[in-house]
């Protein structure tokens, strides 16, 4: 799948601009805020419909203006596909697939899937569960029609019984068949995001553990493991066991929205154990991992997004990672830097036809 033309509207710093793509490698460069991350979050949000960096659709409007368009014209098989996404301010957005709206966009997620790494995503390592758990979901989500599916219902029916229990603490006063009916429809939807999880980590994390190895080049033996309330308890019983502390906490404390994926090295918590270098080494093993999976489950190559990574990622690192994703013949790889001179030198010795567009 390639990403051939990129029109953006209104759309944060780019007030109307036309890009075309004609190489499987794009270097993006220009000096800091020109736009480059902007860019790359433009290409990102075709194909969730939504950036990666932010949650408000609003905070991308060009200030000043009351809406924003994008369009880019992706070519797969089946294809070419025009996608349109536009934002008219106080929520009212629409995406198109060659004219045709859709009811929902999650009809749209994972037929233009793509990959992000970016500067704080040193966060799915160091930071909180919460990272981690957008990390699996972004997985999971772009493969699995069914999952995501069932991760929209878990989050709305959760909103809902976390504002009950909350009412509760305020008024003392408590809806119970209301509270029945939301773990009647709360407890299916997180056992099967449980049961879709657990699967999928059993044959993701060896993979992340191999990558871990060839990009460290060494045999560090890292243990990954899924974490959560569920692996021995089945979600009803622990919906209904948690049920006289929800109430007295007013919220949900019992659930997927609580799973992790732990990291260690040696029995030690690998965000305190590990140095700078090995962090950056287990963040692109994730990241790569996350490419394979798509591309095994698509047949094709997800976009790849590599925001400031020369910042980050030492030359041999580098190599290594477009390397692996670059001898797939339909690998689209969109790269930023603020130096030309590196990024020219960079992709010059690799040997794959690139374009360098200087904002
Ligand atoms: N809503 C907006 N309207 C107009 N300009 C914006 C908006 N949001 C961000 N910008 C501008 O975008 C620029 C940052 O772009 P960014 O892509 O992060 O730059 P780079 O990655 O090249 O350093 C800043 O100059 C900022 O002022
Ligand atoms: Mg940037």
């Amino acid at each position: 799948m390639h990403l051939q033309e990129l029109k953006l509207t209104q759309y944060k710093n780019y007030y109307f601009d036309h890009f075309t793509f004609e190489e499987p490698v794009i270097g993006i460069t220009g000096s800091n805020g020109v736009g480059k991350t902007n860019l790359l979050d433009a290409i990102h949000y075709l194909c969730f419909t939504k950036s990666y960096f932010t949650l408000s659709d609003s905070s991308n409007v060009q200030v000043g203006q009351e809406g924003f368009r994008l369009e880019g014209i992706f070519d797969k098989a089946g294809g070419p596909f025009k996608v349109a996404c536009v934002f008219r301010g106080q929520n009212k957005k629409e995406v198109r697939c060659n004219e045709l709206e859709y009811d929902k966009f999650s009809q749209h997620i994972g037929l233009f899937p793509c990959v992000m790494i970016a500067p704080d995503d040193v966060d799915i390592i160091i930071g909180g569960s919460e990272p981690r758990r957008k990390f699996l979901d972004t997985i999971l989500s772009q493969i699995n029609a069914n999952y995501l599916q069932q991760l929209i219902i878990y989050n709305k029916i959760l909103q809902q019984r976390n504002t009950l229990l909350k009412q509760y603490t305020e008024t003392r006063r408590l809806d119970n068949t209301l509270l029945d009916v939301l773990d009647a429809q709360l407890a299916p939807a997180g056992q099967a995001i449980f049961n879709e999880r657990k699967a999928f980590l059993e044959t993701f994390l060896p993979l992340v553990q191999q990558h871990y190895e060839d990009i460290s080049g060494t045999h560090e033996k890292l243990q990954l493991e899924y974490d959560s309330q569920l692996l021995n308890t089945p979600f009803d019983a622990a919906l209904r066991g948690s049920r006289s502390k929800d109430l007295y906490t007013g919220r949900s404390n019992t659930g997927i929205h609580k799973d992790d994926v732990v990291f260690k090295m040696q029995s030690e918590p690998f965000k305190q154990f590990a140095s700078q270098g090995q962090r950056k080494s287990l963040l692109f093993a994730l990241k790569l991992s996350e490419f394979d999976v798509i591309r095994e489950h698509k047949g094709f190559s997800p976009i790849l997004l590599l925001d400031d990574v020369f910042e980050k990622l030492d030359a041999s690192r580098m190599q290594h990672l477009l390397d692996q994703v670059c001898h797939y013949e339909d690998t689209q790889v969109f790269i930023t830097d603020t130096h030309k001179q590196r990024l020219e030198d960079a992709l010059g010795d690799l040997e794959v036809q690139h374009q360098i567009i200087s904002l």
